[in-house]
């Protein structure tokens, strides 16, 4: 277990004074979804932050009015789908320039984005798709988040994708390469602990995934997780052959639960963030698994540290 601040660390001075409170890692936050824009603001469930799509709302309307709203109640992250850090081709200025215009609006407690290339050419695609990890996809990642970092002034936080295939190309595991960015250029991890899964089962099959996804976990350097992604996903049988589809359309299955359990002692300190982005349910039932996820996150706490054991009446757990 590490005691390390897992936290990006380059944030200037003047704008740290103005960025809201950041996550407990105690409480996980939801995705905010427009389907529950109003239920959200109207029930003001005991959640511990709300986490958005950049691009939903980067113009004006009604999302950003309920997010001026939804602000003032709990931390926000602004979790980047658009910028393709990934590609061979620097971040479009545009895009970088809207996404700027709403963090320096909002002054989110985070900001992240994906490992994945999303368009080229000025083609862009409705995905995050997987690239090579090779010395020089390194190279142009590194320099994306350079430049991203630069405009916005503050560290982000860069996310593990989950893939469907694997490029004969590749030189570099994937932990290594998210290792490597990280201290080259001064980001954060955002965890994804069912994309670690998905991707297990979808390159080893689903009886060495378990040991797979573990071992990626171990091989991360201590300290640099900030925040922890669970999601569900779905079963799709390909010509006889399990696939895992990462859809955000379900409850957290059980062995990513185990995998977020190993996650949370190697970095306790990381907040946890529950996608739901498929077949979105009432609100209620998001508030619920995230309250489970509490309940799994001190359980794994507690068992790792016998005498801190919380008490399973603890509110945050009922
Ligand atoms: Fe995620």
């Amino acid at each position: 277990m590490t005691d390390q601040a897992p936290m990006p660390s380059r944030q200037p001075a003047e704008a740290t004074a103005q960025i809201a409170p950041r996550p407990s890692p105690e409480r996980a936050g939801i995705g905010l979804r427009a389907p529950h824009h109003h239920a959200l603001l109207e029930t003001r469930p005991a959640i511990g932050w709300l986490e958005i799509h950049a691009e939903n709302y980067m113009g004006g309307g009604a999302p950003r009015h309920y997010l001026e709203q939804a602000r003032a109640l709990w931390p926000i992250s602004v979790h980047g789908v658009g910028l393709g850090l990934g590609g061979s081709e620097p971040p479009d200025a545009g895009h970088l320039d809207r996404l700027a215009t709403l963090v320096d609006w909002l002054q989110p407690a985070l900001v992240s984005e994906h490992l994945a290339w999303v368009g080229v050419d000025g083609r862009y695609y409705n995905d995050l798709l997987p690239l090579p990890y090779t010395a020089d996809s390194l190279d142009h990642v590194c320099r994306n988040v350079g430049i991203v970092q630069d405009r916005l002034q503050r560290s982000i936080l860069i996310e593990n994708p989950a893939t469907y295939l694997r490029f004969r190309e590749s030189q570099i595991a994937e932990a290594e390469f998210l290792s490597r960015l990280v201290e080259r250029s001064g980001c954060a991890m955002l965890c994804d602990v069912n994309n670690i899964y998905v991707s297990s089962v979808n390159h080893v099959g689903l009886e060495a995934a378990p040991a797979v996804a573990a071992a990626y976990l171990d091989s991360l350097p201590d300290g640099i997780v900030g925040e922890i992604h669970l999601a569900g996903h779905a079963e799709n049988d390909a010509d006889g052959r399990l696939i895992l589809i990462d859809d955000h359309g379900g409850l957290v299955a059980e062995p990513v639960w185990d995998l977020y359990a190993a996650a949370v002692r190697r970095f306790p300190r990381a907040v946890t963030l529950l996608e739901w982005d498929s077949n979105i349910p009432p609100l209620d039932h998001l508030v619920a698994e995230a309250a489970h996820a509490d309940r799994r996150r001190a359980a794994a706490l507690s068992a790792a540290t016998p005498d801190s054991a919380p008490d399973p009446s603890d509110e945050r757990a009922a």
